[in-house]
């Protein structure tokens, strides 16, 4: 119920508005989002890198309208990746990018040729580009993309949600050698034909996916803050002799960074997904539809300022 109301939010542009203007929103995203820009990703991603953990850095950004901002959201991810190799933060830290932001719903051409140019700059400095997965309805377009970008940078990683019906199947068609792919449950509202309504049916099929990927030949990245799915991981990757470095556990920045020390403390590599920029609405909304403690976190910071 909380879900789907926070998810509706999410497509509100009014909401946004409002949302957006509210001095107490600041205090809300500060927890999960790095800062407007990159100077505020960059000094997050040392100190998260200090503590041991990898980063993945989003630059957030809504479906863009116009060719001309996915330009500008192509330039900013090339920018990036050169600040990162020049203050030595890779190959620890690397991007995620959504195609939605490249303006695939635009032109898929010129959304794939922004891909690539993003993927030739994480080469050129030593590090990986992962492509978020979006609603439904851009799953085949995504993978197909990420199978194309393959083939001149192939440790490109894709994302798979457990709430898709059709998961475990492209779980098995991307456990290939050398496959990074991230499992997540699925942060988007989908219908019941192609998505599994009740979060148990999430979790068996996320367990399913998870033996797919951890007995194939594959690189699982194991996306989740369940504290039941990481201890299964846990447990696939020792019954399939996985060594720490042949999988990952990545978490959201701000959500429960003690269990990100716990693992890292393991001797487990974590990776922390980093979001900066100043078009947060979406993300927050999602992050608010997910959790009870982080409704109760924002409640907390509204209700300290009256
Ligand atoms: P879920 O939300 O069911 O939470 C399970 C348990 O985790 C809770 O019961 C609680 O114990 C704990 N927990 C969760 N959130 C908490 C919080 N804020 N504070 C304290 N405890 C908390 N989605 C997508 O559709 N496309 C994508 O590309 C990505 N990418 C992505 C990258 C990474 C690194 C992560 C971690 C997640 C994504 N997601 C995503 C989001 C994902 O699909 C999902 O919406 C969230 O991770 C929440 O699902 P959980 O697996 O954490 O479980």
């Amino acid at each position: 119920m909380l879900r789907s109301l926070f998810l509706a939010a999410a497509g509100s542009a009014r909401l946004e508005r409002l949302v957006e203007s509210a001095p107490v929103s600041r205090g809300v995203v500060r927890r999960f989002v790095a800062g407007g820009g990159a100077e505020e990703a960059l000094v997050t991603a040392r100190e998260l890198a200090d503590d041991g953990l990898a980063v993945s850095l989003d630059h957030l950004g809504v479906v863009t309208g116009s060719l001309e901002r996915a330009q500008a959201v192509r330039d900013e991810y090339v920018a990036l990746l050169a600040r990162l190799r020049a203050t030595g933060l890779t190959p620890a830290a690397e991007v995620s990018v959504k195609l939605s932001a490249l303006g695939q719903r635009l032109d898929e051409k010129v959304a794939f040729e922004h891909a690539r140019a993003i993927c030739a700059a994480a080469a050129e400095a030593g590090t990986t580009v992962t492509f978020d997965a979006e609603e439904h309805t851009t799953t085949d377009a995504v993978l197909e993309t990420v199978l194309d970008l393959r083939r001149d940078f192939p440790s490109t990683g894709a994302v798979l949600q457990a709430q898709l019906r059709r998961t475990e199947g492209d779980c098995r068609e991307l456990s290939t050698a050398g496959s990074r792919v991230r499992l997540c449950k699925g942060a988007y509202a989908e219908p019941e034909s192609v998505a599994f309504p009740s979060p148990l049916d999430v979790d068996k099929s996320y367990v399913r996916c998870l033996n797919v990927l951890m007995s194939g030949a594959g690189y699982p990245m194991v996306a989740t803050h369940d504290p039941r799915l990481i201890a299964i991981a846990e447990d696939r990757a020792r019954w399939f002799d996985r060594s720490t470095g042949e999988y990952e556990f990545q978490m959201l920045h701000g959500v429960r960074p003690e269990e990100q020390a716990r693992l890292a403390a393991g001797g487990h590599t974590v990776r922390v997904y980093l979001p900066y920029g100043t078009q947060w609405y979406g993300y927050l909304m999602r992050r608010l539809a997910e959790s009870p403690a982080a409704v109760a976190f924002a409640a907390k910071a509204v209700s300290s300022r009256k």
